[in-house]
């Protein structure tokens, strides 16, 4: 069972920013499932890496084709990135004295921040690296 499944309206527009978002909403759905499972713990960690990890991947991935092909809400949308950076780096600290709940909260949040961050946010590239690279661009 999953808790999100890809939908096309998720989609950008631009195939390799998909791919990324698609491996988010796996991780997504593998912490779910750890906590279905009472493997919290583990999950939390594993959780925590791959965001840690994509974080700083996906989000420069995003701002390096917004950069180069002269994206006007570039600024914003670090911004945004920059938002869960934080959020990450925050959960990461408090991992490390007490996990009670902290699998859920970071379930909570990630199912609300990344289609949030998705729909409205990410989004709005789409149609304008489409319309100048393609979906191609990588
Ligand atoms: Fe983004």
């Amino acid at each position: 069972m999953t808790v999100i499944s890809w939908k096309k309206v998720y989609a950008t527009g631009i195939i390799a920013l998909d791919d990324e978002h698609r491996q988010l909403i796996d991780q997504i759905n593998r912490l779910y499932e750890a906590i279905r499972d009472k493997q919290e713990e583990t999950a939390l960690n594993d959780s925590l890496k791959m965001l840690e990890y994509y974080t700083l991947t996906h989000f420069q991935h995003e701002e390096n084709l917004m950069m180069e092909y002269g994206f006007p809400g570039l600024e914003e949308h670090k911004k945004k990135h920059q938002e869960l950076i934080v959020i990450v780096q925050d959960l990461k600290m408090r991992a490390s004295s007490d996990t009670d709940g902290l699998a859920q909260e970071l379930l909570r949040l990630l199912r609300t921040w990344v289609l949030e961050h998705i729909l409205d946010v990410d989004k709005q590239y789409g149609p304008f690296l489409e319309s100048r690279g393609g979906r191609f661009i990588s």
